[in-house]
């Protein structure tokens, strides 16, 4: 059952571009929202062309690089990189495939935590500032953000395909509730645990030393895949909703570093547990590369999308690299 807004729910603002309808008004039942027509144009070869002029808005909330250019193409391991904004490529993929397109999506978007707190890195006291994609606009915003991304994402999901998002608290309960809004089927909620997080200075909390990734299905009719005997191999019995792994360590940033970058083998381990080999994945906040090392490294298709340029340089280098690695493996 999905549960729709009531009109005393509404969200406060839609006047944000994503979230009108094509007649320019706001629609308030989040479940019956009309699919938005794409001003671009998605080709066979991946490649993104605008046929229209972008429409004049009064102060976009969410402008961002437009329209997303497809900058990383390698045929011969499904890979598509793109640098822009997820809502246009999404919107456009879905204009083009509008029985669904992923059988899975990996999805680590901004948390919103970087608004002047410390944090200890490397031993010393610093600023958190992960970039300005990651502050806060206020909770409803915010909210009103996750909605929009993860609307599009549920259309773009084929009929059994499964979304995966990671988040800490600042985040996580409003991608929780507006999962529940649009009307996904709620699968698990694993929680990350890094067995040595940085230390907590003010000495006011404890240490944060996990991270929660959610794991749904596109709707209640789904029939999702869960390779239950490739995760019970791993741990020896029925694979747990505690993920024991460390941070990516350095030799995971020896093509440079993001600031938020997920450890390859927590992405691996999502992808072996919900999807087959040669299977199409989707990541809308692609960062330094890692969901698509990760496909590269289990045999799955991937499309991804990043905003920031020289982040999506480093995951165009990352992905280089760990293809050469496995075609040098090859012939050795
Ligand atoms: C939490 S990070 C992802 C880190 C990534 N999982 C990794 O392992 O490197 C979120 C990323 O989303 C990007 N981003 C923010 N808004 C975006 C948007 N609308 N479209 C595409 N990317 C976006 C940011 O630039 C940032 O690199």
């Amino acid at each position: 059952m999905q549960h729709k807004l009531k009109k005393s729910e509404d969200l406060p603002s839609f006047k944000n571009p994503a979230s009108l309808s094509t007649n320019g008004k706001a629609f308030n039942d989040l479940t019956a929202a009309p699919v938005a027509t794409s001003t671009l144009d998605l080709h066979e070869n991946g490649a993104i062309e605008s046929h229209q002029a972008a429409p004049q808005l009064e102060q976009p909330k969410f402008t961002l690089a437009s329209p997303p250019r497809l900058i990383h193409c390698d045929e011969s391991h499904g890979l598509r990189i793109y640098h822009g904004n997820c809502l246009e490529l999404l919107d456009a993929i879905a204009e083009k495939y509008p029985q669904g397109r992923f059988d899975m999506i990996f999805a680590d978007p901004p948390y919103f935590l970087s608004n002047g707190g410390i944090t200890c890195h490397a031993g010393r006291m610093v600023k958190v500032n992960k970039g300005d994609w990651d502050k806060s606009r206020g909770v409803e915003l915010n909210h009103e953000f996750n909605l929009e991304w993860l609307r599009r994402c549920q259309r773009v999901l084929k009929p059994n395909g499964t979304i995966w998002v990671s988040g800490t608290h600042h985040v996580i309960f409003s991608i929780g509730y507006a999962i529940q809004q649009l009307g996904y089927k709620i699968l698990n909620d694993i929680a990350w645990e890094k067995p040595n997080p940085p230390p907590n200075l003010s000495c006011r909390y404890f240490t944060h030393s996990t991270e929660t990734v959610l794991w749904a299905a596109k709707d209640e009719r789904s029939k999702h895949i869960f390779n239950y005997q490739e995760m019970r191999k791993i741990t020896g019995k029925q694979m747990k909703t505690v993920w024991n792994m460390t941070a990516p360590g350095n030799g995971e940033k020896i093509h440079g570093k993001h600031p938020t970058q997920k450890p390859v083998a927590l992405i691996e381990r999502c992808l072996l547990a919900s999807t087959k080999e040669g299977d199409l994945v989707f990541d809308p906040f692609l960062g330094g590369g890692t969901t698509a090392v990760a496909a590269l490294k289990t045999k799955r298709k991937c499309v991804a999308i990043e905003l920031d340029e020289a982040h999506a340089k480093l995951s165009v280098q990352r992905i280089k690299s760990e293809a050469e690695r496995q075609s040098g493996d090859l012939f050795a």
